[in-house]
């Protein structure tokens, strides 16, 4: 067959290709590639056909979407929106889309089953801290405060966000520092959490509008950058001075006594087998500190609120509960004993503690939203598309008050969990106060060591009332980590006579 009888296309094509010398085998090539872009186009197109509408949400305004209309309780104001919209939900905020998840069964979906495209990030290398005796050693300054302020009323949140800073900072930097220098130290650096704290929970209009992150409007970026800097400044002053012991140590100059074995001692040991190897620098040894917990700042900033946080809201709870409070004494009592002082060991004989613990969290988790989860490609979740790049927010609060989940769901109740199989393990969608998934949380060991050691050895050495003519308050105030909107401050009496269990 002739080739002047060829499809009409083809005719057209090669009369506008007539310019170009074709052999057969470029026109072949030539047309597999339009026959290539033509099924790619139609794909994609069906594609667009099939998927699924976005979430239902409230509608906004042009440009700005739902950002004028958020209420800055946003924990509480997400649930009133799920009761209308659903348990998917989305809200503009801004450029980027908000997906709100408020059941376990989507929460399910999007941390399990859909945990890989919603993780954000790769698998952790994280190293576990060591805490023991720091956790120890500083609950028992705080008892040896306590005693000393015994009938005055104490700002009893401080107390508990100072014991938690230490205990994590000693962690770090062990026995490196002593007596003001330690002082000085932790109080910078506890200026420095803070900061970082807030300026982490300030909305930054570069989230909403990527295009203006490059103008930094708020200077939020600025000062983030600022602060880790100064952050990096308190690691680099640790790290020197603990090189200085290390030589001095070496050259006999200290009695050779025990050596603490923080981690900042451990670091210095790998540093030590590494050395001929590779020449771990200065740099390199911070390099290698700041990345042994994801981020070491994540770990201070992720661990010391959320913590102290709960064991305020723990006490809180029990003082308004007296019933509670005489069955968590009347544990220690049996376990630990009225002539001894709380030990590690007791922690774990502690159950009745362990269900007031697992309660707190339930109606006051610390992370309330989790930490937003983005999908790295287009999804659904509960029937319904969610974009790639979009915020995914699990409202966890809102899961652990469902009146269709718990019964009596706004009582404190800690028997409930007394012989349950609910645990935090990220195992119970009804319950997840640490998250689930690749994502969980890294400090659940630690954090359940410390709000348990703390609880036990506060209730077990003080009774503790409110200061004349004051009323429990147990109101929250919504923030990156929840916290209470009241400070608690109450005062600390002295259970025992012997000295010797305050010291
Ligand atoms: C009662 C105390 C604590 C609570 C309620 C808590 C809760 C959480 C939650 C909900 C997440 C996010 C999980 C997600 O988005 O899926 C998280 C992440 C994290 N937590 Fe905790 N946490 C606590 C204590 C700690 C402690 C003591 C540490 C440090 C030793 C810590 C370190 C971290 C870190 C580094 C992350 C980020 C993990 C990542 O995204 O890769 N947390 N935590």
């Amino acid at each position: 067959m002739s080739s002047t009888v060829s499809h009409p296309l083809l005719q057209n094509l090669r009369s506008s290709l007539s310019g170009y010398d074709f052999s057969p085998a470029h026109l072949l090539l030539f047309l597999s590639g339009i026959f290539a872009i033509s099924c790619w186009a139609w794909r994609r197109s069906a594609e667009k056909k099939n998927w699924p509408s976005l979430p239902p949400g409230p509608a906004g305004l042009p440009l700005v979407g739902n950002l004028p209309f958020l209420d800055p309780e946003l924990h509480t104001y997400f649930t009133a929106l799920a009761r209308m919209y659903g348990p998917v939900l989305k809200l503009q905020l801004g450029k980027k889309l908000g997906v709100v998840v408020t059941s376990p069964a989507t929460a399910h979906e999007v941390l399990k089953d859909k945990d890989f495209t919603f993780a954000c990030r790769k698998g952790r290398d994280v190293r576990r801290p060591r805490h023991r005796a720091a956790a120890t050693s500083e609950i028992r300054k705080t008892v040896w405060y306590l005693r000393i302020r015994a009938g005055s009323p104490v700002n009893v949140g401080e107390q508990i966000f100072l014991t938690v800073l230490n205990v994590i900072t000693s962690t770090l930097w062990g026995g490196t520092v002593q007596g003001e220098e330690r002082e000085r130290l932790g109080a910078d650096f506890r200026q420095v959490v803070s900061d970082m704290t807030d300026l982490l929970g300030k909305p930054n209009i570069s989230d909403f509008y990527p295009y203006l992150a490059q103008f930094d409007l708020q200077g939020i970026e600025r000062q983030m950058k600022g602060l880790v800097k100064r952050f990096d400044q308190i690691f680099e002053q640790m790290i020197e001075k603990r090189l200085k012991m290390e030589r001095e140590d070496r050259n006999g100059s200290l009695d050779g006594g025990e050596k603490s074995k923080d981690f900042l001692q451990f670091l210095l040991e790998l540093k030590d087998e590494e050395d001929a190897k590779t020449h771990l620098t200065m740099t390199g040894l911070k390099a290698l500190l700041m990345a042994s917990f994801s981020s070491t700042h994540d770990m201070v900033v992720g661990g010391t609120d959320t913590s102290s946080n709960t064991i305020e809201f723990a006490m809180a709870e029990v003082m308004n509960k007296p019933s509670v409070l005489s069955k968590i004494q009347r544990e220690l009592e049996a376990v630990v004993g009225k002539d001894n002082i709380v030990e590690e060991s007791h922690i774990r004989r502690l159950p009745y503690l362990h269900a007031v613990m697992k309660e707190t969290l339930r109606l006051h988790p610390a992370t309330l939203l989790l930490i937003p989860h983005c999908p790295s490609a287009n999804c659904t979740v509960g029937g319904y598309m969610v974009p790639k790049g979009s915020r995914v927010f699990i409202n966890v609060w809102a899961i652990h008050r469902d009146p269709s989940i718990w019964s009596n769901s706004l009582e404190f109740h800690p028997e409930r969990f007394l012989h349950s199989k609910c645990d935090y393990g990220g195992n119970d969608f009804n319950y997840m106060p640490f998250g689930a998934g690749r994502r969980i949380c890294v400090g659940i060991a630690m954090a359940e060591r410390m709000v348990l050691y703390s609880l036990a050895t506060l209730f077990h050495s003080f009774d503790w009332k409110l200061p004349e003519g004051e009323k429990m308050d147990l109101t929250e105030q919504f923030g990156i980590v929840l916290k209470k909107k009241k400070l608690l401050v109450a005062i600390p009496l002295l259970r025992f006579s012997n000295p010797r269990l305050y010291e």
